[in-house]
């Protein structure tokens, strides 16, 4: 992403690019560095971000809007290319208000931003997921064991859903539906009790169960406010392995999901999000993020997707539904 800004404001607008490490902490820092294809070279194939991240806002630091308007004005920036998630993009949102211009990218691998089909990352998790399952499989059936799968979604199951459905996971727990461990546990218990049945269960890890049901593990939370999740795998697991006696593990994906080499696809995508993201910067084209829609980019106003979340659809529900148990 960063690569293919540089390359559209350099080449083909005539522009100057610089990035700040770690997000608004290198702004609020005056931590930055010039920005050139040269610089770029060699990243493509690359996950993570040269610039680092954090969850740093200009809104968390006694005159943070006025130490960015300061840094912009030495640095004689015309705006600010702001990616991230949910949170970042209405963070981005704000300042516009507040007068600082940005244009939004829309980078996660929840997947979970309105307005656009698809944010970059979230392929390359999908595959991990995907593959993870598939090597999973060779324990479970050795064994006849209920494989529980943990993979990321704090508030979505994008990644659990589908690599459910590419996996052929017998179950997927979703933050959008509620489960009940109860029927959870019967069905699974009847699909190994008819036939030599080994099962992968996929669960979010913002999955929730149904007030009342079964007790939640608890999540600490971080200093920005996030709740620190994982651990519900393991959770459901030992509840899983004691009502069914099927005996029951745990794997959590974790980070290992969220790294490594990007996928053709999130490659040419975040490729995509950024030649239009430098059209909109060199275009004070403001307070707006680039999308991905039916294979077209384009372009909504910051204000439309800021608080939204785009949960899953109820059709792919429907779809991972008919292969539960
Ligand atoms: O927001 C993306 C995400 O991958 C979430 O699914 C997950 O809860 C979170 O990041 C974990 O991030 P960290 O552990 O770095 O705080």
């Amino acid at each position: 992403m960063i690569r293919a800004v540089v390359r559209r404001a350099e080449h083909h607008h005539g522009d100057q690019v610089v990035g700040f490490r770690d997000g608004w902490q290198g702004v609020l820092d005056d931590d930055f560095e010039p920005l050139t294809i040269e610089r770029c070279r060699g990243i493509l194939p690359r996950g993570g971000s040269i610039l680092g991240m954090s969850r740093l806002t200009p809104y968390q630091v006694d005159g943070g809007l006025e130490r960015v308007k300061a840094t912009m004005a030495r640095l004689v920036l015309d705006g600010m290319i702001v990616v991230g998630g949910n949170g970042s993009l209405a963070i981005a949102h704000r300042l516009n208000e507040d007068g600082i211009p940005c244009v939004g990218v829309p980078k996660t691998i929840d997947n979970d931003v309105a307005g656009t089909d698809l944010t970059f990352g979230f392929d390359t998790a999908l595959h991990v997921a995907t593959e993870a399952i598939d090597r999973l499989h060779t324990t479970a059936e050795a064994h006849d064991r209920i494989l529980v799968v943990e993979v990321m979604g704090r508030d979505v199951g994008h990644i659990a859903l589908r690599a459910g459905i590419a996996g052929g996971a017998a179950m997927t727990l979703i933050p959008e539906v509620p489960f009940d461990l109860g029927a959870i546990c019967a069905a699974l218990k009847r699909r190994h009790d008819s036939g030599p049945y080994a099962s992968i269960v996929v669960v979010a890890e913002g999955a929730n169960a149904v007030p009342g049901t079964w007790e939640m593990p608890t999540y600490e939370v971080d200093r920005f406010g996030h709740r620190r999740l994982g651990g519900i795998g393991a959770a459901v697991a030992t509840e899983i392995e004691a009502r069914t006696g099927i005996e029951t593990r745990v794997t959590v994906l974790g980070y290992v999901q969220r790294g490594g080499t990007p996928t053709a696809f999130d490659r040419v995508l975040a490729t995509r999000f950024g030649i239009a993201a430098a059209d909109l910067a060199h275009e004070a084209a403001w307070d707006q993020m680039v999308t991905y829609r039916s294979d077209s980019i384009g372009r909504i106003p910051l204000g439309d997707i800021a608080g939204e979340i785009k949960t899953v659809s109820p059709e792919l529900i429907e779809v991972a539904e008919q292969f539960f148990a």
